[in-house]
């Protein structure tokens, strides 16, 4: 292949391959990424996750922590490392593989300091040119990105096509959102096909149009121009989000074993009272992240088709 039709050809692969960023932790990046990648692998798309973060909570989200595979990130560096592709833990749920993260990711941040030394900023393509022979058979690729670290951003930015957006309504999230504005603009310019697919507001009580109205108008003040906000919005419930990082389960998996769950008087007439009952909010939410993934589907597929893969080809 020549140089051109290489770099088309890792575009192509890189298509589907959506960053969730917010400088903030605590924002929601994690808790979406497992249950879209979830829903989305129950409906047969192939999905794959590439965790950057050191805590790891996807491990806690999706079951998997100090299970067969769980490499806490050591295979990832190793990759970008030796520059080879990244080998995936396969069907951590059916059709759902994952590039663990983990304590091990430690050593990629000192890495990449002395690659863009050597490189400079060409340093950054190289989670592109790790993941791209990996990530062209799947639907949809997410990258679960740390908060609070400028190079890892840089590097999931870089290899991304997409980028969305968690937020809560608070400042926090707010002033999280102008830093990846800030890192969406410099990545653009070596990763010019990078765009927004939107905000999605996380962990909101609110149903209020103001409060919404507010969050639009910060992510287009950080973005400029159109930015959307996605219409759905994830339901504050905190109860069942413990639930579901204790339990290793996603939403849509607690729904079914609360629905299974005996009632809580049939519980205390057999003497299991004391045993801890899970939150019956995971339907909602639950409900929320399926309307999430639909969203996202629709929202995707209009956004391709404004921009054709001619113009990723052109690249
Ligand atoms: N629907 C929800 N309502 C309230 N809290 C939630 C909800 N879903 C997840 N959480 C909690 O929010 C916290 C941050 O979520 P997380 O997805 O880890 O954010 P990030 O990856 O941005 O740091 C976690 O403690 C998680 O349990
Ligand atoms: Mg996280």
């Amino acid at each position: 292949m020549t140089g051109r039709g290489a770099v088309a050809g890792r575009a192509h692969a890189l298509g589907r391959v959506i960053a969730m960023v917010n400088d903030k932790g605590g924002v929601g990046k994690t808790s979406l990424v497992a249950n879209l990648a979830g829903q989305l692998a129950a409906a047969d798309y192939r999905c794959l996750v590439v965790d950057l973060n050191r805590q790891a909570n996807l491990a806690d989200d999706l079951g998997y922590r100090d299970g067969d595979g769980d490499d806490q990130g050591a295979g990832l560096v190793l990759s970008v490392l030796t520059e080879s592709p990244v080998v995936p833990v396969r069907d951590v749920r059916p059709g759902l593989d994952v590039v663990p993260g983990g304590a091990r990711l430690a050593d990629l941040v000192p890495l990449m300091v002395s690659r863009l030394q050597e490189r400079g900023r060409a340093a950054f393509d190289v989670l592109a040119e790790v993941l791209a022979p990996t990530a062209a058979p799947y639907n949809v690729v997410f990258v679960d990105c740390p908060p609070e670290s400028t190079i890892l951003t840089d590097l999931a930015l870089t290899a991304a096509r997409w980028v969305l957006m968690p937020t809560k309504s608070d400042v926090g999230g707010l002033v999280g959102m102008r830093l990846v504005a800030e890192r969406f603009a410099v990545a653009r310019e070596r990763n010019p096909g990078l765009a927004l697919l939107g905000a999605v507001l996380f962990a909101t009580g609110s149903r209020s149009r103001r409060v919404h109205a507010e969050v639009r108008g910060a992510v287009e003040a950080a973005f400029g121009g159109h930015s959307p906000l996605f219409t759905t919005a994830i339901r504050h419930a905190e109860r069942s989000a413990q639930d579901a990082r204790r339990l290793g389960r996603l939403a849509h998996e607690l729904e079914l074993e609360v629905a299974a769950q005996p009632a809580w008087w049939a519980s205390l007439r057999a003497g299991t009272s004391a045993a801890p009952r899970l939150s019956t909010a995971a339907a909602g939410v639950a409900g929320d992240y399926r309307d999430l993934g639909v969203e996202l589907l629709t929202v995707l597929r209009a956004a391709e088709e404004c921009t054709p893969t001619r113009e990723v080809e052109a690249m």
